[in-house]
């Protein structure tokens, strides 16, 4: 989580700062801060709560051409201001995003070499102890040192204050990239919060060491040998993060969603490109997929998918809990990784284990040259564009995509289907935005008003009705605050049923015509005890309170679009209770901690 900016330029470094701070707070919002060296001098200014509480603290007229900053996302120590970043030791000024692991312990030997503390931060700690190692070392060598004693993850921007032109900038686990354009040098924790400067940046891998002035970027390793980094350039423009009109960047996101799957298809709305594109899935005979939140709802998914049609084992693994414990994978696996962001530090985590024990990987991943792109064997990029909304929806639903092309291609390859069906279950996935496009004119503010008010909302369905009201009560949960489980239907009955009251709502995924009597029966169950039920289905049904009917599609499809009901009725629900729909309390878009 958090985002960090660092500037050294010609400009005025506090409104670099503070413009990209605004398009970083997705990232974690909870506090905000800058350093900046005026006259010489490193002020710091911090605030609780949003950027917007920050800048009002800011005096913009201060000439300042350096300076470092930050968002947080609390891990160690109330979200407050004290907490918040910069932190500073003496003559070290930093900001940083991840977790010190063994913080404690150097904070013990630092207390004893007569060191305070004023914060409950791991943070805090790095500062003090690369202020300590300062005193003897030069700042590239107590900076290698520094790196040497930490364990845990960070990236950090650092001010010394004997060097007043100079940022330093390393990273481990957690990510950093750097730019430079003819008005300064950047540091950033992603490419938002200079994308109005530069679209042009490198990546600054594990460890290594950059050194930023007003006029170069050096990137040194551990020897101290220069790196030359590579230029990536950021396919998305400043506009993709603006919100175009809608009153939220998730409601934008949302309507983005067909034309989404429209770039997907491109390389994949015939037979032949299918095959071309998917051949290299022909040597595996298991597949365990790892990932995180709405990324493992589409794991869940995928399961159901490919073994249904494709007849093969797949595992669907919570990434915090794979990375702890033996997986069963060989030469004949493939773990697949999925991963909007492509730096959920679980999931990188699980990657890495599951590489040093020589399992092939691949990453479906939607943020180019981020973590889990670059260390995976193999990548899908999932093209949905930069997702700003913390709570995830477009690059969900092409995340689903890329798993529903997979288990078309598997199931053809294993001979459950045949070529001429692919064909047409391709060209039905190819002009999906009719359908999708009756399923947004919909008008969800009924069925929200029915709901907003509740405390607690159930969801149910069997099979992959029941994966996606995984995702479908994740989304009501993260934006509107509003308790909610999802359960397989056929499992209500052994327990949670006794929370069923008069007029508990619960949300019933009817779609999957193998079993819908099982799932009715369900919903009949709940109803003799009082619940309003919702369907999501393809026909009417009489038994329900309420019904959305989506439109009869492909089997392999149908998971695709009714997840967009449950999306916006999510977004109404939450918009009604006025919640932070962007950046829900709590939260950040990418989970780069453990
Ligand atoms: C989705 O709405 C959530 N914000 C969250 O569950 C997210 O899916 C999860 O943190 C995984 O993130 P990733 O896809 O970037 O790895
Ligand atoms: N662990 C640090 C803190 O709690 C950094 C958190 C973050 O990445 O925002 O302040």
């Amino acid at each position: 989580m958090c985002g960090i900016i660092g500037y050294v330029g010609k400009k005025n470094s506090l409104h670099v700062l503070i413009n990209g701070l605004k398009r970083l707070e997705y990232r974690g919002y909870d506090s905000a801060g800058v350093a900046f060296i005026n006259k010489n001098n490193i002020e710091i200014i911090k605030e609780k709560g949003k950027v917007a509480e920050l800048e009002k603290k800011i005096d913009f007229t201060k000439e300042s051409n350096i300076g470092i900053s930050h968002t947080r996302w609390a891990t160690h120590g109330a979200a407050n201001e004290i907490n918040a970043h910069p932190h500073s030791c003496e003559k070290i000024t930093l900001v940083h995003n991840g977790i010190i692991e063994n913080y404690e312990i150097l904070k013990k030997e630092l207390k004893q070499k007569g060191y305070t503390f004023y914060s409950e931060t791991d943070s805090e700690v790095v500062a003090v102890l690369l202020n300590d190692l300062y005193k003897e070392n030069d700042i590239i060598e107590s900076i290698i040192k520094m790196k040497k004693i930490l364990k845990g993850s960070y990236a950090l921007a650092i001010l010394c204050s004997d060097y007043p032109n100079q940022i330093y900038t390393i990273r481990k686990d957690s990510p950093l990239i750097i730019a430079k354009d003819s008005e300064g040098s950047y540091v950033a924790s992603d490419v938002p919060a200079f994308l109005e400067y530069t679209n042009k940046y490198s990546i600054l891998a594990e460890e290594e060491i950059a050194i930023l002035t007003k006029d170069n970027i050096e990137v040194i390793n551990n020897k101290k040998e220069k790196i030359t980094k590579e230029t990536i350039t950021f396919e998305g423009d400043i506009n993709s993060s603006q919100k175009d009109g809608y009153d939220h960047f998730m409601l934008k996101e949302i309507f983005e969603e067909k034309d989404v799957i429209k770039r997907i298809m491109k390389d994949y709305n015939t037979f032949d490109k299918l095959i071309e594109k998917m051949k290299f899935l022909d040597k595996y005979k298991k597949f365990d997929i790892i990932a995180c939140g709405s990324a493992y709802h589409v794991g869940v998914v995928a399961k159901y998918l490919i073994e249904e049609f494709a007849n093969i084992p797949v595992n669907a693994e919570i990434a915090s809990e794979y990375r702890y414990k033996n997986n069963f994978l060989d030469k004949e696996s493939l773990a697949i990784f999925i991963s909007q962001s492509g730096e959920t530090a679980d999931s990188i985590a699980s990657l890495r284990k599951v590489k040093a024990e020589g399992i092939d990987t691949l990453g479906i991943v939607n943020v180019v040259g981020s973590s889990i792109a670059r260390e995976s064997d193999n990548v899908i990029y999932t093209k949905a564009g930069p997702e700003i909304a913390v709570a995830t929806t477009k690059a969900f639903v092409a995340q689903l995509t890329i798993v529903t092309l997979m288990s078309l291609y598997l199931g053809y390859k294993n001979k459950n289907i045949k070529k001429d069906k692919v064909t047409e279950i391709l060209k039905e996935l190819d002009i999906i935005e009719n359908n999708i496009d009756k399923l947004l004119k919909y008008d969800y503010k009924e069925i929200a008003k029915l709901l907003y008010k509740h405390e607690k909302i159930f969801f149910i369905g069997r099979g992959y009705d029941y994966a996606i009201a995984l995702e479908g009560s994740l989304k009501l949960k993260e934006i509107s605050y509003i308790h909610s489980e999802a359960y397989a239907a056929g499992e209500l009955k052994h327990g949670t049923i006794s929370l069923i009251e008069e007029n508990t709502p619960v949300i019933c995924l009817l779609t999957d015509e193998n079993i819908i009597d099982k799932t009715i029966s369900n919903i009949k169950e709940v109803k003799a005890r009082g619940a309003y039920t919702i369907g999501v289905s393809n026909e009417e049904h009489e038994f329900l309170n309420n019904n959305i009917i989506i439109p009869k599609t492909k089997r392999i499809i149908t998971p695709l679009l009714e997840v967009i009901p449950l999306q916006l009725i999510s977004y109404e629900v939450a918009k009604l209770r006025d919640c932070d729909i962007d950046k829900p309390r709590n939260l950040a878009k990418s989970v780069t901690v453990e």
